[in-house]
């Protein structure tokens, strides 16, 4: 049930539901009405175009949503927070708040998804204390891996092999790079657009830290890691018909960037 309501008291009959539903079931009788639930999508456009705030769907009070109008962030300053992010690969050693946390996957969970799926598992380390426990597991296998010779050939090898040797002979861990906390996203395999949903996930996840103060990391190293360990995303916890996307170490910066780096000029290929 989509549970689809119009208050007829703010309705002002203007038809942009049913203009904008993008699975086009909203017509126009007097009031909005739904001509097939089963199509409906579940964007919940419907809820977001009313000027007036009389459309609810999926039990959604519009009252909780956040009003657009003035305020939206000031480009300038978006400009600023996109070419300032930089890849963190220093951590302090401390937990971030857990509210912090959960704000963040929150706002993620929030990207969009390929038909509307919705369907992207954050799996999510929130203790340092188990990220402890993870690394040392992760170190202690690939080391086996690695003095097995069991290694495929190749750049894997290379990189797996010199984090091992930067583990064995420093205790130095440059694949999740000391960070307190590690994000994976997944999505089941038969959804639309599995690997898209992942990577978008993790890139708002990424921004949305970076203004808060977290610092990110996309981390290859960890999913080289993932990839050459039997059984871990099992581990930890991700069910097996999900693709993985990607793994993104985070935490509180023990570093301070001054200024954007420059990059560009974007290269462009202009079709005529
Ligand atoms: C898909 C992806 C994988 C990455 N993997 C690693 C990694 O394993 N280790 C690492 O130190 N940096 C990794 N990086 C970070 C890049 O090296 C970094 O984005 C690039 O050097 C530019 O620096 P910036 O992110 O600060 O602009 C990765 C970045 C991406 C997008």
């Amino acid at each position: 049930m989509i549970q689809f309501r119009i208050d007829e008291e703010l309705c002002i009959q203007c038809g942009e539901c049913a203009e904008d539903c993008p699975a086009a079931v909203i017509s126009m009788d007097e009031y909005p009405i739904i001509t097939n639930e089963e199509g409906c999508y579940r964007c919940q456009h419907c809820l977001a175009i009313c000027p007036t705030g009389a459309v609810s769907i999926l039990g959604r009070d519009p009252e909780a949503s956040t009003i657009l109008d003035g305020n939206m962030p000031d480009p300038a300053r978006l400009e600023t927070l996109i070419k300032g992010r930089r890849s963190v690969r220093r951590y302090n050693k401390k937990d971030l708040d857990p509210g912090l946390i959960d704000e963040l996957l929150d706002i993620a969970s929030h990207s969009p998804t390929g038909v509307n799926a919705q369907a992207v598992l954050f799996t999510v380390v929130r203790e340092g204390a188990v990220m402890k426990g993870l690394r040392e597991e992760v170190m202690a296998e690939l080391t086996k891996l690695n003095d097995e010779g069991k290694l495929p050939e190749g750049l894997v090898t290379q990189y797996i092999g010199m984090a091992v040797e930067a583990w064995k002979e420093a205790g130095k861990d440059i694949i999740f790079r000391d960070a307190p906390h590690l994000l994976i996203t997944s999505a089941p395999q038969d959804s639309p657009c599995p690997v898209q949903d992942t990577h978008i996930a993790l890139t708002t996840f990424q921004l949305m830290a970076h203004a808060r103060g977290v610092g990110t990391l996309w981390d290859g190293m960890a999913m080289m890691a993932i990839s050459l360990i039997p059984g871990l995303p099992g581990r930890l916890g991700i069910p097996e018909d999900h693709s993985i996307g990607y793994a993104m170490i985070f935490g509180e910066p023990a570093v301070e960037y001054h200024r954007t780096v420059q990059r560009g000029p974007a290269s462009v290929n202009v079709v005529k």
